[in-house]
């Protein structure tokens, strides 16, 4: 099957190990070098798509509209980076919004299917990675087409009111309901525990919406970005505010976060670009630091 042109590398300082990518794979994205995993939880990625303008959510009549102009590049991204992960998590306001999505690796970019599988295979991981839902209320639709594929297993972690409002009705075989907290929201890092714990995951891929991604990046608990710029205008006013990635957050000024470039690919008119972040500095050491600056009085 024809696949889109390989990405152009115009910058890339990432220190690790390569995954084993197939031939084809590597031939269109270049070497895909992670660290290794950390010993107290699993590597964290995230991935998302907005405009120049920083748009990466935006409705009309209902409708949710299209950030990426279904680039191809962008859904080849995001497929390779569904591959390498034992689970993709989303927030239930991503799952309302993409009724007919599945998060799985073959299903946003059919032609490199085969090489998906085969990465997954080299990789030790089953053969879909979980689809993980989050959501306090529990409010799911559960014959949306994700949960009917027996293909996919997929995971609700949810509060224990959640969970009771499920149990009303009768749950598909491939859908499985863990409860994080007993109200909600849930912490990002009880989300992690509550899944790792189920099933412990080495590397793990949130793809959004914006409100769980700002739940993840408060917490720390982000590791990379990989955000692809769509060369698009989206505005945005008082009636659409249109958030970037992250909602219902403030970093700057309390607490700013800065990004470490990691690579730089480019195809037309797109860029795609990764990020890591460090981990925050544990609460104690955060408090030695601020003492230990000098005053100016
Ligand atoms: N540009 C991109 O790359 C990109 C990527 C993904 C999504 N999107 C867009 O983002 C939009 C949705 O945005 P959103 O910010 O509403 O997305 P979201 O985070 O997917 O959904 C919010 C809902 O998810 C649940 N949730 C999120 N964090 C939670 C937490 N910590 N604890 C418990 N529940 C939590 C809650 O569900 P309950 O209400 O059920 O409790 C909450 O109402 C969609 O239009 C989608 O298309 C864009």
């Amino acid at each position: 099957m024809q696949t889109c042109s390989p990405l152009q590398t115009l910058f890339e300082q990432v220190e690790g190990q390569a995954l084993p990518l197939p031939p084809r794979l590597a031939h269109l994205y270049g070497a895909l070098v992670f660290p290794a995993i950390p010993a107290d939880r699993p590597y964290i990625l995230s991935n998302f798509v907005e405009t120049l303008d920083g748009v990466a959510v935006a409705h009309a009549n209902g409708e949710s509209l299209d950030i990426s102009g279904s680039n191809e590049h962008d859904h080849m991204v995001m497929g390779l980076l569904r591959a390498c992960a034992d689970a993709v998590i989303v927030g239930a306001g991503t799952l309302r919004d993409a009724r007919e999505h599945r998060w799985t690796p073959d299903y946003i970019y059919p032609p490199l299917a085969s090489e998906y599988y085969q990465l997954r295979q080299q990789l030790g991981l089953a053969p879909q990675p979980l689809n993980v839902i989050v959501s306090s209320s529990g409010h799911i639709d559960l014959n949306l087409p994700l949960l009917q594929e027996a293909a996919i297993r997929s995971v609700l972690i949810t509060t224990s009111q959640g969970r009771a409002r499920l149990q009303q009705q009768s749950l598909p075989s491939t859908l499985h309901v863990l409860v994080a907290s007993e109200q909600g929201p849930l912490s990002a890092r009880a989300v992690m525990e509550t899944l790792n714990r189920w099933q412990p995951c080495q590397r793990l891929l949130v793809e959004g919406g914006p409100q769980l991604m700002g739940h993840f990046l408060a917490e720390g608990l982000i590791d990379e970005l990989f955000l692809t710029l769509a060369p698009q205008l989206a505005g945005r006013d008082d009636r659409e505010p249109r958030p970037g990635f992250v909602s219902g957050q403030l970093f700057l000024p309390a607490d700013p976060r800065w990004g470490t470039l990691l690579s730089v690919k480019r195809a037309g008119s797109y860029l795609f670009l990764r990020y890591r972040f460090a981990r925050p500095a544990p609460a104690s050491e955060q408090t030695a630091q601020i003492a230990s600056i000098p005053s100016s009085a």
